[in-house]
């Protein structure tokens, strides 16, 4: 069964118990970001095992709690461990955070992860921001009972992306000189990396980036009128791009060589998003 939303309001009351702290943007950190609460005044640290309904992550590496702080006066709530679906979460229980932190007071959503590079003019090291996704490989998290004290049953999804941030930052990383593009994520099942022919497939239907994340985040978010960013990482280009394997280890050395780019672009993308609430 899906959560409702007294499900999510005893949540709240949950965290509140622990802290009063009122995020009013949420950002979830994705490969390379590990060690951005270090820029954050924190102020407090609720980890998913305290609070009823969150899912634990299966991977002991991600560590699966909220931090609450501040990066200059902003007030944030940074999301450490994302939930995938590939673990063997539903979509729904894998987007549970991500709604928690809309009703703890988040109206903005930076969603970052790390992706591989379909598109051909890219290169390992760049950022896609993400203008539009396809996720007809995974289910939605909004299959089943729904709520409408949450969000209504049928979503728009036009502009899942807002526009008028996605413009503003990349006119900011181009000044900053930081390797910024734009384009269309697939988020698949996972967790094996993808054939040369799947990438092929998604093409010929228009993705630029690929990755295991983000999308169904994006989705929920949307259901719940939360204004939405997301940026990837390319640590890759996808199988069959070039003449090589693919591995974990790749993804994490270039997100570690990239990591000064990408802890400037989200402290970035974080200003512009306050500056425009
Ligand atoms: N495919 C899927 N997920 C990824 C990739 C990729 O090539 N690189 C980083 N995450």
């Amino acid at each position: 069964m899906n959560l409702n939303y007294d499900n999510y309001m005893q949540m709240v009351a949950e965290v509140r118990k622990k802290t009063d702290f009122k995020p009013l943007i949420a950002v979830t950190l994705g490969t390379g970001l590990g060690n951005f609460a270090d820029n954050i005044d924190v102020k407090a640290i609720v980890n998913y095992d305290e609070i009823t309904n969150l899912p634990l992550s299966t991977n002991p590496a991600h560590k699966g709690r909220f931090v609450f702080g501040y990066l200059d006066n902003i007030p944030l709530v940074l999301m450490q461990g994302r939930l995938h679906y590939y673990e063997g979460f539903t979509s729904e229980e894998a987007t549970r955070p991500i709604r928690l932190m809309g009703f703890l007071g988040a109206n903005t959503l930076i969603l970052t992860n790390a992706a591989g590079g379909i598109n051909t003019s890219f290169k390992p090291g760049d950022f896609m921001l993400i203008e539009d996704h396809i996720d007809a490989f995974i289910p939605s998290p909004l299959r089943g009972n729904n709520d409408n004290r949450i969000g209504p049953r049928f979503i728009d999804m036009s502009e899942p992306y807002n526009k008028y941030l996605i413009n503003k930052i990349y006119l900011r990383a181009k000044e900053l000189s930081l390797p910024i593009q734009k384009g269309i994520y697939v988020q698949y099942p996972g967790p094996q990396f993808e054939t040369k022919s799947l990438i092929k497939m998604f093409r010929g239907l228009g993705a630029d980036a690929c990755g295991m994340s983000t999308a169904i985040e994006a989705v929920a978010s949307n259901h719940q009128g939360i204004k939405t960013i997301a940026i990837s990482f390319i640590s890759n280009m996808a199988c069959g791009i070039l003449n090589q394997k693919l591995s974990d280890e790749e993804v994490q050395v270039e997100a570690k060589k990239s990591e000064n780019n990408l802890t400037l672009l989200l402290k970035e993308t974080i200003k512009i998003a306050y500056d425009n609430l």
